[in-house]
């Protein structure tokens, strides 16, 4: 059953990526006001998503409390949603989280009232801190999983449910069955070209199990945070918007660069990944180095991405009739990173940085 919730792709940003422990309730304002004042929000990106280590201990009558640092957490809420923001927390299945704090294990029911009393939107719910509780078997997360997908339909308010592990058990298959909106498919991302890569392009397998209300989530984003390069980041945008993937941003909002922002920014490449059909990029060919994927647009268009993995420029052909009828001769390609417009021709011919991408929409 469906809580309805994250139709598309969901849009936001994590503190995990850039602050790992060392999120603050400052730090989560200062970035509520960030997506104001960069036009984050106006793109589309609405949830301000606390990760790990907000959490304190239970009051005397159970009740999850969070710790110094944040304090007054609805609060907080209302604060995000002052802004037309929404507001996500975290937590576990386990006794512990993942950073050793306090997780949900038997207060399932009382910790989604208590997110939804906050006015919490989003949880994201971690098995990493129950392994110490239970054995790692499919059977176990999947009725923890539930447990809580249960315990927020019941709460009283829409919110949105994030499960992360590490791709096992193949969760694609069966994370819907757990009432969840998203699941992770793979382990955690690191600020890396090839930890990067490895992730999205592994996404293009499982397409088949993502789609409106409940996507594949191969982690979130590390754009702007300093292990990558210009067009490395391209390609994580690129990537992740022609899966479909989430768009969480993972780096400090209130820094960016110019370049960091052109990209977390593009409203061309985000309305791919917003597009409302949902529907998956396919793998059409691999030359060399090169992965050229196709996705279909809700107006008819297609989005062609050249993604080069090789560590040196390629020089990519490609014959639009490859795409079907009605784009070879007459259509207008549209470079979404460059901006420009032009008549397609018969071919694409160009050539493609090393790690980046060259991201077209053709339109009949
Ligand atoms: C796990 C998750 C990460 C993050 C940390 C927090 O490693 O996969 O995304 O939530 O826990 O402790």
């Amino acid at each position: 059953p469906s809580n309805g919730l994250a139709q598309l792709p969901p849009m936001g940003w994590n503190s995990w990526n850039h602050f790992a422990g060392r999120i603050t309730a400052a730090d989560v304002r200062g970035m509520a006001d960030a997506m104001v004042a960069t036009g984050m929000r106006d793109a589309g990106y609405t949830y301000v998503n606390i990760d790990d280590t907000w959490e304190g201990e239970r009051d005397a009558a159970g009740h999850i409390r969070p710790n110094a640092k944040f304090g007054d957490m609805a609060a907080l809420a209302a604060y995000v949603h002052a802004r037309g923001l929404k507001l996500g927390l975290y937590s576990s299945p386990g006794a512990k989280t993942c950073a050793k704090f306090e997780g949900s294990f038997g207060h399932e029911d009382d910790d989604a009232r208590t997110y939804a009393a906050w006015g919490v939107d989003f949880l994201k719910y971690d098995y990493c801190g129950a392994t110490l509780l239970y054995p790692v078997t499919r059977e176990n997360q999947e009725a923890l999983f539930r447990r809580m997908g249960h315990a927020l339909r019941n709460a009283g308010r829409p919110m949105v449910y994030s499960l992360s592990q590490s791709g096992e058990f193949d969760i694609w298959r069966w994370g819907p069955g757990t009432g969840a909106n998203l699941w992770r498919t793979t382990p955690d991302i690191s600020d890396t070209w090839a930890s990067m890569s490895q992730r999205g392009f592994r996404q293009l397998e499982l397409a088949a199990w993502s789609g409106p209300g409940h996507w594949n989530d191969p982690d979130m984003l590390e754009i702007g945070n300093g292990g990558m390069d210009t067009d490395e980041y391209r390609t994580q945008m690129s990537l992740w918007s022609m899966l479909p993937a989430p768009l969480l941003a993972g780096n400090d909002l209130r820094t960016m660069d110019a370049a960091t922002r052109s990209i977390l920014l593009n409203r061309e490449v985000i309305a791919v990944d917003q597009d409302p059909a949902g529907r998956p990029a396919r793998r059409l060919q691999k030359q060399g180095d090169v992965e050229v994927l196709a996705r279909d647009m809700a107006d008819g268009s297609v989005v062609v991405g050249f993604f080069n993995r090789g560590d040196a420029s390629a020089s990519v052909s490609f014959a639009w009739h490859r795409l079907g009828s009605g784009f070879a001769g007459t259509a207008t390609v549209r470079d979404l990173w460059a901006h420009q417009s032009s008549p397609a021709g018969d071919a694409f011919h160009g050539d493609v940085p090393r790690h980046g991408v060259v991201l077209l929409r053709l339109s009949r």
